[in-house]
């Protein structure tokens, strides 16, 4: 029957949705246009009015953009029923609660709601992080208790995880996985653990950015570009906290600290404490990493940092291009520096055939690609320093090995910086610009305004293991290991949570079988060497598949 899904528990055809926030409003937009009758309620006037507001802007832009028609629309919206305080509830089949992450919060809003719904009525949390059971025991009806967490925007994310606890009961899981299916979403049914599978993957990542941004070691936009165009990310970290909200991230990590074993990652990093206090929520305040134009609004004012900042005064010329390395490596970027006008001479050291680099003499930039041991970089840095012209500058493209390690070697350190290409034919790419302890202004200026001249993002970074882009992304590879080795959820689930419910263009598994286990454990390693921290120990499961030669996707077909 139109209107209407019928599980094992019954039939669900209106459904309350609590709290029109960032979340709550698009839950209500996805459910209306489900074809179900929606009764959406705030806790003021003001709120209610917001919410209203809110849902009314998501679907004119709908409308604008071709994705609905004007009738589907005003159908979609009177179907809705708008109002302040629980009471209106009291008829519907299933509750989906969208109220601020706090335990005590949900808990007493449970039991209201346990005395205020019809004893059959389904009750469901969109909790990020907290304990579904928690809640659950606060009414009467644990059984009809269910976590129901969407994913931000909830009209475009196609992933709900459904978060059965040890009280749920098998029809209500029915039920509302046959809501899902019925919503065009997809339900993938889990334990309640803290963050689920999206979250306990995302958000460490999320705050070792922060604590990027925080101690300076490279900018908010660098950081965000990184991840755009160094991963494919739909966007960047810092933006897309902007879009979650600061409160309520701040919130979802404290709880997962707690809950989840008090790893250190999860521990909400100081300035983000600061922000929630001074008000920068992100875009439902106006302003948050980024300044946008008004609250609720998606577009950012430029600033100082947005767009990336042009190249700064104080690069050198360069137009002579030295590039030395395996022959792989430099037919690459000889072609890149000279596709791009630069004057390029090649020399080729393969094991065995060594180039002689007198040519080298009076390049502006020599860039180096051997292969990557230390000794082996070290010993032709010190060369370059006796062939070279002082004013040159030298370039390691190492992605492993600590750019001070070799500038040392090389007696003029203050010239040496790390340009660490990130898959370098694709125009826009990302380079690493590694500036170390002893990098001059002018060396670190002269890389940017090269990788302007190549067409490349260039992102300047510390030297520390990983960069920017590995240090973030793989961390987050190896948690999806230890989720996959606790037996939390299976490797396709673990991918889709990524794809469908945060946009990633593929999976962790996906990207861990496609970058090589062998290369994810390798930098994991110096990762939890240099900062011993426990939670950046590889997980034994990646270790073993290393060891064994084979891959995820292997191991899940046998
Ligand atoms: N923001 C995200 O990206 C995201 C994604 C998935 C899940 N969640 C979860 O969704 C929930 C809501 O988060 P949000 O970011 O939408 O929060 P929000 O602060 O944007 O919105 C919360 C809304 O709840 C309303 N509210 C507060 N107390 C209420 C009450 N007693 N009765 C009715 N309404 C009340 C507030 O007025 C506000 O409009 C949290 O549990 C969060 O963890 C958030």
């Amino acid at each position: 029957m139109a209107g209407e899904t019928t599980g094992a528990g019954g039939t669900i055809s209106t459904v309350g949705v609590v709290g029109l926030g960032t979340m709550g409003a698009g839950i209500a937009e996805v459910f209306a246009r489900g074809g179900l009758r929606v009764v959406a309620v705030e806790i003021t006037a003001e709120a209610l009015e917001h919410g209203r507001a809110t849902l009314a802007r998501s679907t004119d832009r709908a409308v604008e953009r071709g994705r609905l028609s004007a009738a589907d629309r005003d159908g979609l919206l009177g179907r809705i029923t708008f109002a302040v305080g629980l009471p209106a509830l009291a008829e519907v089949d299933l509750v989906v609660e969208a109220v601020p992450e706090r335990l005590d919060l949900k808990r007493r809003l449970f039991a209201d709601l346990d005395r205020i719904c019809r004893p059959t009525a389904i009750l469901a949390s969109n909790t990020s992080s907290l304990s579904v059971t928690e809640i659950a025991v606060a009414t009467g009806r644990p059984d009809r208790v269910v976590g129901m967490h969407f994913f931000n925007p909830a009209p475009v994310m196609k992933l709900v995880e459904v978060v059965r606890t040890v009280t749920t009961s098998t029809e209500v899981v029915g039920a509302v996985q046959a809501l899902c299916a019925r919503l065009g979403k997809v339900g993938v049914t889990i334990g309640d653990r803290a963050g689920f599978i999206a979250n306990a993957l995302l958000f460490g990542y999320l705050n070792q950015a922060v604590a990027m941004v925080e101690s300076g070691y490279a900018s908010r936009a660098e950081i965000d570009a990184a991840m755009r165009l160094g991963c494919g990310l739909p966007m960047g970290p810092l933006a897309l906290l902007d879009l979650i909200g600061l409160d309520t991230a701040y919130e979802i990590l404290d709880t997962m600290y707690r809950r989840g074993g008090r790893d250190r990652r999860h521990a909400p990093v100081p300035l983000l404490r600061q922000m929630v206090t001074a008000g920068l929520l992100g875009r439902k305040s106006g302003q948050g990493f980024y300044r946008y134009e008004r609250p609720g609004s998606a577009a950012v004012v430029p600033d100082g940092q947005t767009p990336l900042a042009a190249p700064p005064d104080g690069a050198r010329p360069v137009r002579r291009v030295g590039v030395v390395g395996t022959a792989d490596a430099v037919t690459g970027l000889g072609e890149l520096f000279g596709q791009a006008g630069y004057d390029v001479l090649v020399v080729s050291r393969d094991a065995g055939r060594t180039g002689g680099l007198a040519g080298l003499a009076d390049a502006d930039l020599v860039v180096e690609a051997v292969a990557d041991e230390l000794a082996a970089k070290q010993a032709l840095f010190a060369e370059l320093a006796e062939v070279c012209k002082p004013e040159v500058l030298l370039a390691t493209t190492t992605g492993t090995l600590p750019v001070i390690d070799i500038a040392m070697a090389a007696r003029r350190p203050a010239e040496v910086v790390g340009l660490h290409l990130i898959d370098p034919t694709r125009a826009g790419a990302v380079v690493e610009i590694v500036r170390t302890v002893r990098s001059s202004a002018e060396a670190v200026a002269t890389a940017r305004a090269v990788c302007a001249g190549l067409g490349r993002t260039g992102v300047v970074c510390g030297d520390r293991a990983g960069f920017v882009v590995r240090a973030l992304l793989f961390p987050y590879l190896n948690d999806a290991v230890r989720m996959l080795e606790a037996s939390y959820a299976s490797v396709d689930d673990i991918d889709h949570a990524m794809t469908l419910g945060c946009g990633y263009p593929a999976g962790p598994f996906e990207v861990l079988d496609r970058l090589g286990p062998e290369v994810v454990l390798r930098l994991q390693r110096s990762l939890y060497r240099e900062s011993r921290e426990p939670g950046l120990a590889p997980a034994p499961l990646l270790e073993q598949l290393v060891t064994a030669g084979r891959r995820f996707r292997d191991r899940a077909a046998g």
